[in-house]
């Protein structure tokens, strides 16, 4: 004689077997597995068993438990894989598909990418730091008298606590001296800000790289060889390159920096695209004071830097007339570069 649990495993089965649907398997399990199903109430039926017959409905309890949810687990998956072949069954796989546009970077994003990959060739590293910066990064560090006109409001983007958007990325350079010893040969990329009026030359959001070379013996020769080498990269090899005297607070002696080339302009004219100079001692005093030691010692270590105005490059790179094309996300203009 079978033991009523066989009897109701196998009347379950006979039900799942016949069950036509998910939903109907869904029914079945409920009335025999679910909280109050036949099977789960003789569970509750075990405790009042003699002892010795415990074990034995137990074990037979946890078996016939075992097979009724292999068997829906079974079942549903047949269902689904049904259900999912009639899916696929209704479609054409031969009809042709729907084209993505394919977009491209933007042409500053290519500008820099093309910067930074010859930089890296001369063995110089990514640095990097925020938009928004304090004084003592954008001017006090950088050797800027408190009366200069870059600290103007009229020229600079303050946020009422004092903070400021950096005019420069020269702020890297102070950043990137505190946080390591020299030698140090650093690039970076990236936005600065001034209120200026927006035409076709000016914007008050604009970028920059930004580089810095701390050595022993570092000398201008370094500075002028690796400028023009980056301008020769870039513009040609025939490219030529002038230097002329200027004035920044935080290098001595400053300098600017042209380039003349027939892949520009037709060659006639002489355009500037860079700031540079050999690092002031005032500048690796300020780190030392802010690192608490010694480490760039002015005796002992010289360094050049420069900053390069990117959206300048790019605009005589790629024959842009005005600045404002950059942000204006026009799809016309940004497909010329893809
Ligand atoms: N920070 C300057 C500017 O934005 C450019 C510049 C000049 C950067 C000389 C330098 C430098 O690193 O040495 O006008």
């Amino acid at each position: 004689m079978a033991h009523p649990l066989e009897q109701l495993r196998d009347e379950a089965l006979r039900e799942i077997e016949s069950a036509t649907d998910e939903q109907a398997l869904e029914t079945t399990r409920v009335k025999y597995l679910g909280r109050t199903g036949s099977i789960s109430a003789w569970g509750e039926q075990m405790k009042t068993l003699p002892k010795e017959e415990k074990p034995v409905v137990g074990k037979l309890l946890n078996e016939v438990r075992n097979a009724l949810t292999a068997a829906i687990e079974t079942h549903t998956a047949q269902f689904r894989l049904q259900k999912e072949s009639g899916v696929l069954a209704k479609i054409d796989i031969s009809l042709p598909g729907t084209p993505h546009e394919i977009g491209s970077l933007h042409p500053l994003h290519q500008m820099h990418e093309r910067g930074i990959q010859i930089f890296r060739r001369m063995g110089f590293a990514l640095a990097e730091g925020p938009d928004l910066e304090t004084e003592w990064y954008c001017f006090d560090a950088l050797n800027t008298p408190p009366d200069h006109p870059a600290r103007n409001e009229q020229d600079t983007f303050y946020l009422p606590d004092g903070r400021l958007l950096r005019t420069h990325t020269s702020t890297v350079q102070i950043r990137a001296m505190e946080s390591a010893p020299p030698p140090l040969r650093v690039i970076a990329p990236g936005a600065a800000y001034r209120r200026d009026e927006l035409d076709a030359t000016h914007s008050p959001q604009f970028h920059q790289i930004e580089g810095l070379y701390v050595d022993e013996d570092v000398s201008i020769a370094d500075l002028k060889g690796e400028l023009e080498f980056f301008m020769r990269e870039l513009f040609g090899s025939e490219s030529e390159v002038q230097f002329c005297p200027h004035y920044f607070p935080f290098t001595e002696p400053s300098l600017e920096v042209y380039v003349r080339s027939k892949a520009l302009k037709g060659g006639e004219q002489w355009i500037e695209v860079a700031g540079c100079g050999m690092v002031h001692p005032a500048v690796f005093e300020a780190v030392n004071k802010a690192r608490g030691d010694k480490a760039y010692d002015p005796e002992k270590w010289s360094g050049y830097a420069f900053g390069l105005g990117m959206d300048r490059l790019a605009m005589i790179l790629f024959e842009i007339p005005d600045i404002r094309l950059f942000a204006q996300n026009d799809l016309r203009f940004l497909k010329q570069f893809s």
